[in-house]
């Protein structure tokens, strides 16, 4: 059984393959393949069985499921697929670049709903179970006036998600969505951290966590705040009004 992880150089990609490579095939797939050798490293020091990398541009939307048969070719079943890749983009350039206003929403949607349709499909075929995991955000929650294009990406793969995880019910195939709130690292760098903020291995930790759970209760699909009181927060962030929220930082 292999690992399969969509962003090879992501944060919480990355330490998620640093939780759970023990004893396992991971196919690192990162489309600066060159960015990955100390993980591959590292994941082997922590017991992988064989790391492999593979080149791997999420926009390229023909080739993803060409990247998934290859990476069951290279290491065998996907036990865990892992949806890291995205771009926070820069929303002021976008409101007048549309070109930029549109890679956002192709990587952080399209790219993202074209690679979850087909793992959903492949997996679903195996004869063993597995997990997917998609990254929406609290971003997504509720549109702010400060990063609505990335917002509004992760708004609609929250929903596509919740869809997926009812259309996987009952399968060999688990999803789990995880909903960070603002996570200190690659993607924030430079950004003031906002309240309640976490690392990436804190996000990874609650994944695994649930992949845990999953696997070894089989329990179903699940959604996860992270951390979990951020429930909390956004219930509250659906009820301010209008003109307080349109000023909202991002
Ligand atoms: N960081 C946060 O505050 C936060 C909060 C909530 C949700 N999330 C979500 O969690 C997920 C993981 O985020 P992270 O913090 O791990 O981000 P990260 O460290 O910035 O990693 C993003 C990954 O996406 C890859 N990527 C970007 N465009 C790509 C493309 N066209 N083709 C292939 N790979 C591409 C990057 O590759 P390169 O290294 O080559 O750029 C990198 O591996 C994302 O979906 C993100 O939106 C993040």
């Amino acid at each position: 059984m292999s690992i399969l992880i969509l962003g090879g150089t992501s944060d919480i990609g990355s330490e998620i393959a640093t939780l759970t490579c023990d004893g396992q095939d991971v196919i690192l797939a990162a489309r600066r393949p060159e960015a990955t050798r100390e993980l591959a490293d590292n994941l082997k020091a922590r017991g992988a069985t064989s790391v492999h990398t593979l080149a791997f541009d999420a926009t390229a939307v023909n080739s993803h499921r060409e990247l998934v048969t290859t990476a069951r070719e290279l290491a065998g079943d996907i036990s865990l697929a892992v949806v890291a890749f995205g771009i926070l983009g820069d929303q002021e350039r976008a409101e007048t670049d549309e070109a930029h206003a549109v890679e956002i929403a192709t990587v952080d949607y399209t790219s993202q709903v074209s690679m979850l349709t087909v793992l959903a499909d492949v997996l679903s075929h195996q004869s063993s179970t597995s997990t997917i995991v998609a990254f929406s955000s609290i971003a997504g929650w509720r549109a702010r006036r400060a990063n609505y294009v990335y917002g509004s990406t992760k708004a609609g793969l929250d929903a596509f998600c919740q869809g997926l995880s009812d259309a996987l019910h009952g399968t060999n195939v688990t999803l789990i969505i995880a909903r960070p709130g603002f996570v200190i690292g690659s993607m924030t760098t430079g950004m003031k951290p906002a309240p309640m903020s976490v690392y990436p291995h804190d996000v990874a930790a609650a994944v695994v966590n649930a992949y845990t759970t999953t696997t070894s209760a089989k329990s179903k699909s699940t959604t996860l705040w992270i951390p979990g009181r951020l429930r909390l927060l956004a219930w509250i962030m659906r009820i301010v009004p209008r003109p307080i929220w349109r000023k909202m930082p991002r």
